[in-house]
């Protein structure tokens, strides 16, 4: 009866488990993975957003594919600030950066076509490019060289094949929080257009560069095709507001032709509702004092995160340039799930465990730096205190009784 694109076995991991279980205790969690900025007390405030929606406006429909010419200035306005000139006619707008996925894959890809996806990266995508009945090709999109990870292009390369359709880069990449460098940017789009294919582009993060780092200019690379995507939801940490956008640029004639098909597309949903366009414009240009505090609360996690994890601890941060996430690699003969499991269980602290996100080593685990800062450093305490102990009795990696492995299923 139902579709192969869903997972026959929709049953949650152990993890999974162990959580629901204890959030339906109503057990006090202190929950170090949240990228939500409203739950996490940041974003616009009730009464900014609200005055955002009593434009007379809302009460109206006009049912423009692309999105209100309106908001759609406000969004080229945003990219202009970010030195990238814009017009109001490259920018699309979607219920959210995960519509506008669906809305590309639509574009690009028929049935059985493969999109190349970043690994370690956002694990929604294996799902994003699975629902619209496409194949996600992982390809491991950084390598670790002098501590960071960077773009691999000899693998992206090699990923390519007759079916692919497109490839998703994220910048800065959600875990590992790296920026695309000016020159990786152009080898992607360069592989791209010689294989037919269209980048996408996913900058959500891009305005929460860590403390002191300067973010790389940004080009518009002539070749090809490049749909770089974002949304409210990071841009002013309003997830619940639901509005993305997509921008298309790269060779004139590929633009026009992909614009026109993606009209038809969007026209077909009409996705963007009104009252979160109008949202859209109003608290765009207003953004900055959001970001302002979405970013000292990262500063001030990262500074406790480094003390608790600095020099003498068994767990190691990676270097960070940008993004809302933590990677801590832990000591060689830990495990991130049974460690996961242990802190979620005796400490009732939530990590992800790196897994998750595809990294290809088991000694990683994420942390989310928009934790409200109380709670982090309470919560960073207690990963470090498990983490000694688990490191001076040597029991890191070790399973505890009824706790079995469970990567599939999580
Ligand atoms: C890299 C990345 N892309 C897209 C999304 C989804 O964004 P939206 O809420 O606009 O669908 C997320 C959400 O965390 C993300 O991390």
């Amino acid at each position: 009866m139902f579709s192969s694109r869903l997972d026959p076995d929709l049953t949650p991991g152990r993890f999974q488990r162990a959580l629901d279980e204890l959030r339906a205790a109503d057990t006090p969690l202190i929950d170090l993975t949240s990228g939500n900025p409203p739950a996490c007390g940041l974003g616009p405030e009730a009464g900014v957003l609200a005055q955002a929606l009593t434009a007379p406006a809302v009460a109206e429909y006009h049912p423009e594919p692309r999105g209100l010419l309106s908001t759609r200035q406000a969004v080229a306005a945003y990219y202009a600030d970010r030195a990238l000139p814009t017009l109001p006619e490259q920018i699309f707008l979607s219920a959210s950066t995960s519509q506008a996925y669906a809305e590309l894959i639509k574009l690009f890809a028929d049935p059985g076509s493969e999109i190349l996806v970043p690994q370690p990266s956002y694990p929604l995508f294996d799902m994003l490019v699975t629902l619209e009945g496409c194949r996600p090709v992982p390809f491991p999109s950084m390598r670790v060289a002098d501590g960071r990870w960077r773009l691999d292009e000899a693998a992206l390369e090699g990923a390519f094949s007759a079916r692919t359709r497109a490839v998703i880069l994220v910048s800065p990449n959600n875990p590992t929080g790296i920026y695309l460098a000016p020159a990786e940017q152009a080898a992607a789009q360069r592989l791209c257009a010689e294989h037919g294919c269209a980048l996408i582009l996913d900058e959500v993060f891009f305005d929460y560069p860590a403390e002191g780092f300067a973010y790389p200019r940004t080009v518009d690379e002539g070749a090809g095709l490049c749909v770089r995507l974002s949304g409210l939801s990071k841009v002013i940490g309003a997830p619940q507001l639901k509005l993305g956008w997509m921008r298309l640029s790269g060779e004139q004639a590929r633009v026009h032709a992909a614009c026109e098909r993606l009209e038809f597309i969007a026209d077909t949903y009409l996705s963007a509702s009104t009252p979160a366009q109008l949202a859209a414009e109003a608290l765009l240009p207003r953004r900055s004092p959001i970001q302002a505090r979405i970013r000292e609360r990262l500063h001030v996690n990262q500074h406790v995160a480094e003390q608790s994890f600095g020099r003498g601890s068994a767990a190691r941060l990676l270097p960070r340039e940008g993004g809302w996430y933590l990677v801590l690699r832990l000591p060689e003969d830990e495990d991130d799930e049974d460690l996961a499991c242990r802190l979620l269980i005796d400490d009732h602290v939530v990590v992800q465990p790196g897994f998750f996100f595809g990294f290809p080593e088991g000694e990683l685990v994420v942390l989310s730096l928009i934790t409200p800062a109380d709670e982090f450093a309470e919560g960073v305490r207690r990963v470090a205190r498990r983490i000694t102990a688990r490191a001076d009795a040597g029991d890191g990696g070790l399973q505890p009784p009824g706790i079995a492995r469970d990567r599939q299923s999580a």
